[in-house]
């Protein structure tokens, strides 16, 4: 009895027909203006190396911390999963290639495994066989008129980096720096796109390998100061030694939820907005340069109110807030939902931390349609918001949309992977036409593939992947075939 009530409840309230309930009518945002892209403007779709490569320690290449972690923890991981093989693109990269002409990309997201080029992460070891596969990806895209866009690091960090302490140690600056150049050397003759970092917010509060970080409200803060640094002294050694000849572009990819205000109290969004993407964009993109002068007056604060000497937000100091400053020539945006915020009636978080500086209430809306992840809920018009919110606190600054996507268990007929591209790709359209400077959007994700902690329980690829073939056949999903007419067309159609 107690089994069928139960049953009923979650299939009453289980998150499937929750989304059911509210997505047709609530997915969706009104079209303003022009209904086609500009010709410029490029479709793409994304992925990352450990998500999708497998080949683990295949030809050479080194341990990292993500290697180490899944290994070490897999109770950690929901399905007790790892990337040891994931949709094995180190192996089948040719699948990967005709699924990206069967859309029609313009340009490709991809990363690159830094230990399969340098196995320790220090660059004296070389592997020539990581070189060789990276090569062919970039040769084969750019053979079929794919930009490659390359991101430099997603998460996957050699545990030889690790073991001096990583992004805790000021000494990954010359680590990642090192790496970087190494890249463009290899890479940059061809490689016009890269970003340095992909969402420094996960990479310091767990991304980059859940157990080794716990020291909220100091230790990622620390990380955000050295993520920064490295990617500073990245960009000006490029512009130092390899801007002339190569003509690239270098920027950083941000994670940010848009936030509303149920009571429109702008401060509230402003403030909220200023913890959450100004720390990081802050220092790069705004005019002054280094933290907010809100964030740095308020950490200052409790710092000292905490008894201790200084603030637990390290100080920048003038010379890297000049290397730093202006050091983006475009900014990255992984968006895929929205809260609403307001003041905490008590402190939020523990103590210290930086929910607890931000201290703030994140709510959502019970109309916004839920995904499979509970964290992820259909919010279009946070995605215009957010971009109209970049145009006015940044000066316009070049963006491309490096991540959007939906999550569900894998079907073939996801119709509201549909909904949801549709509408952001709208809210997109929207924010362009309202002269937002978007000049790219990657779908994430081309395929499958292993969703960190939740392993290969939620899916987020345009196409499918049975994990456990060998073969690993991508078949289109009907999201693919609707980002296909979307890229052929370059407008929005009403297929949903
Ligand atoms: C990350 C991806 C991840 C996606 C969905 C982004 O934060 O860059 O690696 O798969 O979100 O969770």
């Amino acid at each position: 009895m107690w089994l069928l009530i139960l049953f009923v409840v979650i299939g009453l309230f289980g998150s499937e027909s929750f989304v059911e309930a509210n997505f047709t009518t609530n997915c969706t945002i009104v079209a303003k203006g022009n209904l086609k892209f500009p010709k410029k403007f490029s479709f793409g779709v994304a992925t990352s190396a450990y998500q999708i490569e497998g080949g683990w320690n295949a030809d050479g290449k080194g341990i990292s911390t993500w290697d180490e972690f899944t290994h070490n923890y897999p109770e950690k991981i929901k399905d007790g999963s790892n990337g040891d093989s994931a949709a094995e693109s180190y192996r089948l990269f040719e699948l990967d290639l005709q699924a990206l002409k069967q859309l029609g990309v313009k340009h490709y997201r991809f990363s690159i495994a830094w230990t399969r080029i340098f196995p320790t992460g220090d660059i004296h070891l070389k592997n020539q066989k990581g070189i060789d596969y990276y090569n062919m990806v970039i040769n084969k895209l750019l053979a079929n008129k794919i930009e490659p866009m390359v991101t430099m690091y997603h998460w996957d960090l050699p545990v030889g980096i690790q073991k001096f302490g990583g992004f805790f140690n000021s000494m990954i600056i010359d680590q990642f720096s090192d790496y970087a150049e190494e890249l463009f050397k290899l890479f940059g003759d061809r490689v016009k796109t890269w970003i340095t970092f992909n969402e420094p917010n996960n990479i310091c509060k767990s991304g980059y390998a859940p157990t080794l970080i716990e020291a909220p409200g100091v230790g990622d803060y620390i990380c955000f100061t050295n993520v920064l640094k490295a990617h500073g002294a990245t960009y000006r050694l490029y512009q130092k030694k390899f801007a002339k000849k190569q003509k690239g572009k270098i920027g950083i990819t941000l994670d940010i939820w848009f936030v509303f205000s149920k009571t429109n109290n702008t401060d509230d969004v402003a403030r909220a907005m200023h913890y959450n993407l100004g720390l990081l964009a802050y220092p790069i993109f705004s005019k002054s340069g280094d933290f907010p002068p809100i964030v740095l007056k308020e950490i200052e604060k409790s710092s000292i109110e905490e008894g201790r000497k200084k603030s637990r937000l390290p100080s920048l100091g003038e010379y890297w807030t000049k290397i730093i400053q202006g050091s983006g020539d475009f900014l990255g945006i992984n968006y895929y939902t929205s809260r609403y915020v307001k003041p905490a009636t008590e402190p939020m978080g523990k103590n210290p931390s930086m929910e607890r500086d931000i201290n703030v209430q994140m709510d959502f809306d019970p109309n916004w349609p839920r995904a499979k992840a509970d964290w992820l809920y259909c919010v279009p018009q946070g995605l215009e918001g957010l971009l109209k919110y970049i145009r006015d606190e940044y000066d316009n600054v070049e963006v491309k949309i490096t991540e959007n996507g939906w999550v569900d268990s894998g079907e073939l007929n996801d119709d509201n992977r549909i909904r949801y591209y549709k509408s952001h790709i709208q809210a997109v359209l929207n924010a362009i036409n309202d002269g937002c400077n978007v000049t790219s959007y990657s779908a994430w994700s081309l395929i499958d593939n292993f969703e960190w902690l939740k392993g290969y329980t939620e899916k987020f690829g345009l196409y499918y992947v049975n994990m456990k073939s060998n073969k690993k056949g991508r078949i289109p999903k009907k999201s693919a075939l609707y980002y296909k007419k979307v890229i052929a067309t370059r407008s929005v159609p009403n297929d949903v």
